[in-house]
């Protein structure tokens, strides 16, 4: 009794499926545009996630724990490897999807990639720091260490400013 219902279940969800595929068409450039923008933003807010903490902690507004701190600048550099790829993805210069991202990432793609390996670089030396478990010797340098995520920011993301 319970197998046929089990049989009958699995055979519903093989219907669905099959349905769904089929009812699925080829995504259009717009849409691949706006799936690839909200993937690398989904980056992006993992590295702010990531950073978050650190910061509070050079602000005192989160107790130190060089663990944390270790981790997430692992994290960190892992992420940074993605930067590149999500951008050589797609270039959406042509559509209009909701971005910060200037136009010129895609015509200096080495200096961006370059960019990101300094993050990558940054991070890792920042863990290494952090791996000491000493508060002043790893919050000294977070100067560094955040300077790269300003440093692509000043040359390839909007102006918060404006
Ligand atoms: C190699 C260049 C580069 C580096 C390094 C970089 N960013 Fe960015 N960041 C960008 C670009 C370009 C955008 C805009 C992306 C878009 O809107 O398509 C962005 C957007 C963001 C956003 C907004 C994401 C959203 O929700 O749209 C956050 C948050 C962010 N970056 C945080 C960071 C942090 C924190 C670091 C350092 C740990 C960092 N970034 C390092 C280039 C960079």
């Amino acid at each position: 009794m319970r197998r046929k219902y089990l049989l009958n279940a699995a055979c519903a969800v093989c219907a669905l499926f099959a349905a769904t595929a089929w009812a699925q068409e080829a995504p259009t450039p717009e849409q691949q545009a706006t799936e690839a923008t909200v993937n690398r933003q989904a980056v992006f807010r993992l590295l702010g996630l990531n950073m978050g903490p650190i910061v509070g902690m050079a602000r005192g507004a989160v107790p130190f724990d060089a663990a944390v701190a270790e981790r997430n600048a692992r994290r960190i550099a892992m992420l940074a490897t993605m930067i590149p790829e999500r951008f050589t993805a797609m270039d959406t210069r042509e559509f209009t999807v909701a971005t910060e991202a200037l136009p010129v990432i895609w015509e200096k793609p080495e200096d961006f990639a370059q960019k990101a390996q300094a993050l990558e670089d940054a991070a890792n030396t920042f863990a290494g720091l952090a791996a000491s478990g000493d508060k002043a010797t790893t919050l000294g340098g977070l100067r560094a260490f955040g300077g790269t995520c300003g440093n692509c920011h000043d040359a390839y993301r909007v102006d918060e400013a404006h």
